[in-house]
């Protein structure tokens, strides 16, 4: 199995170069922030709860995503591996990541995290929000926001995957070709 955390802050791309990567590897996507803008679309319960989180810019409690990632890994036992996009974002997620994965007796082959900085991770999440119709998108503050949640809580999480010898870091600036290919030569 292949199994690769995408991880980066807020818009430097983990959806766009994962659409590229499952093909070329044949693996499953698995987007948390995907999958709850699913729940909230659909009005459930768990969407419901959610919306007003992801609308300010802030995580939804760990138990929520935990379950969401152990149904995906359940409905996709035949899988060839998966991306993990947007998960995990607190040690406490990647610790259940590897517990789930240790008791499938699997692991996480390779963190690739992509580095861009914060002017063209605004540039580009303004943009996108003329259009995007996400709440998350819509304002500056918000985004904002949602950088400095992923400063404060995801980026140890650098540290946790150099610990283990995982991680490398990608330039996460230039077309979304040149940074696809990138990825692939640290995956091989
Ligand atoms: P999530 O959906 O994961 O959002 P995010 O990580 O904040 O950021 P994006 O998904 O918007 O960025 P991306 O890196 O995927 O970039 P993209 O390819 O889209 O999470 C949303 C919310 O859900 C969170 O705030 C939280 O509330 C909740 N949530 C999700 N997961 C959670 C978890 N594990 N725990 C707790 N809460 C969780 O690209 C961005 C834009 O840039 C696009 O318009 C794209 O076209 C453009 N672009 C891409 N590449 C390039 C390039 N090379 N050059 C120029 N533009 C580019
Ligand atoms: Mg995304």
């Amino acid at each position: 199995m292949l199994n690769l955390v995408l991880f980066g802050p807020p818009g430097a791309g983990k959806g766009t170069q994962s659409t590229n990567l499952i093909e070329k590897y044949n693996l499953v996507h698995l987007s948390t922030g995907d999958i709850l803008r699913g729940e909230v679309t659909a009005q459930t319960e768990l969407g419901l709860k959610a919306k007003a989180l992801m609308d300010a810019g802030n995580l939804v409690p760990d138990e929520v995503v935990i379950g969401m990632i152990n149904n995906k890994l359940e409905e996709n036992k035949n899988a060839n591996g998966f991306i993990f996009d947007g998960f995990p974002r607190t040690t406490a997620q990647a610790e259940a990541l590897d517990k789930l994965l240790s008791d499938k007796g699997t692991s996480i082959n390779h963190m690739l995290a992509l580095q861009v900085p914060d002017g063209e991770l605004i540039k580009r999440l303004l943009l996108r929000g003329k259009d995007s119709g996400r709440a998350d998108d819509a304002n500056e503050e918000v985004i904002a926001n949602r950088i400095k949640t992923y400063n404060d809580k995801t980026a140890p999480l650098i540290n946790y995957y150099q610990n283990l010898g995982k991680y490398t870091d990608i330039e996460g600036v230039g077309t979304v070709n040149e940074i696809f290919e990138r990825l692939t030569e640290v995956i091989g």
